[in-house]
């Protein structure tokens, strides 16, 4: 059994899995600014990395963090005491992992959210979910609100992803309906921002580093399928403020920046504003990709005011230096 150093101090501490990572990076800064806890990390850093955590976090903060090297489906070896919340981020995000990574997907999202609510129910924490518009597949409605139930291909190469966190959003109900867990689900569309991995395969950082090396930009089928894309900043503002709310009104909310752009716009778009001379190259389309995504985000924005605030270009001229640096 392995204790943690912040065991001894009792108060309340707050547990971030996958804190290492994008988001979970983003997510422990704002803590640490926003609050008085402190904060212990559980990452197995498959994807994450410490450096995340330091470019982010001033010296004075850091005392206040713990990080646990360990996967989520071990959690029950840790003594995990004084937790009031936990932002439950661990899992595989990038669709170039689902096909190398899938069955460890599957048992993060499964084994490992189990264990996480037992956690959070032993503790009598709130337990924030991070889920995605992924539970949504190729969706037969647009934009996507919550009461959609999506149309997910269960033996695809992204049913790793799309089921397993489908399956985290049924077990999370179970323990809020059985258990009377304060449960809060969030379907988070697609983020981006600084502390992405440049090899990441999401398609921010992609093109990014092809139109800033001068490679081919590869835009996948005809470009004309959609995304929207949040930047990190608003996403973490929402994700907040989901978390604080006394008495929530749904289990789920959607989150994410309704700007919605073709993919082949983007490519252009990140083409032109890194003055590249990159050409734009059409490859393979991935099994079942989803052709459109946009989130609804009213009940979101109805219950705590959120919306996002930064257009993607805004959003792309501030992360552009920080992956000129990173090449
Ligand atoms: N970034 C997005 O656009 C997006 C969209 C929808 C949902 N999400 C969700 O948000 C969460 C964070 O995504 P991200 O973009 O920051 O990805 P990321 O890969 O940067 O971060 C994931 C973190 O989880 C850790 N991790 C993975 N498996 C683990 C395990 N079994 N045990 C412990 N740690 C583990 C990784 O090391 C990493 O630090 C994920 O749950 C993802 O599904 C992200």
């Amino acid at each position: 059994m392995v204790f943690y150093k912040f065991e001894r101090w009792k108060i309340l501490n707050i547990l971030i899995t996958g804190g290492l990572g994008f988001i979970g990076s983003h997510l422990v800064k704002f803590l640490l600014e926003k609050t008085e806890n402190n904060l212990i990390i559980l990452d197995n850093l498959s994807t994450g990395k410490k450096s995340n955590i330091y470019n982010l976090v001033n010296k004075e903060n850091i005392s206040r963090v713990e990080i646990i090297k360990e996967t989520v489906e071990n959690v029950d070896q840790i003594k995990l005491k004084n937790i009031s919340k936990i932002f439950h981020l661990a899992s595989h995000a990038s669709p170039t992992d689902f096909r190398k990574h899938s069955l460890e997907i599957m048992m993060t999202n499964s084994i490992g959210t189990k264990k996480v609510l037992d956690i959070a129910l032993k503790n009598n924490a709130t337990f924030i979910l991070a889920s995605t518009s992924e539970i949504y597949g190729n969706p037969l409605i647009h934009p996507q609100n919550e009461d959609y139930y999506g149309n997910v291909n269960t033996l695809g190469i992204r049913a790793c992803y799309d089921e397993s966190k489908r399956f985290s959003e049924t077990l999370s109900m179970i323990y809020k309906r059985d258990k009377n867990l304060d449960v809060r689900i969030l379907r988070i569309f697609n983020t981006y921002g600084t502390n992405m991995r440049l090899n990441d395969g999401r398609v921010i950082p992609t093109f990014l580093k092809q139109a800033l090396t001068g490679n081919p930009i590869t835009v996948r089928g005809d470009g004309k399928q959609s995304r929207s894309l949040c930047h990190v900043s608003d996403l973490i503002n929402g994700i907040y403020l989901i978390s604080v709310i006394k008495n929530i009104k749904y289990n789920v909310y959607n989150i994410g920046n309704p700007e919605e752009i073709e993919i082949i716009e983007l490519a252009e778009m990140i083409k032109k504003m890194t003055c590249s001379c990159s050409k734009i190259k059409y490859i393979e389309e991935l099994d079942d990709e989803p052709r459109r995504r946009r989130p609804d985000i009213n009940r979101i924005k109805d219950e705590t005011g959120w919306s996002p605030t930064i257009s993607l270009r805004e959003g792309l001229k501030k992360i552009i230096p920080h992956y000129k640096e990173m090449l």
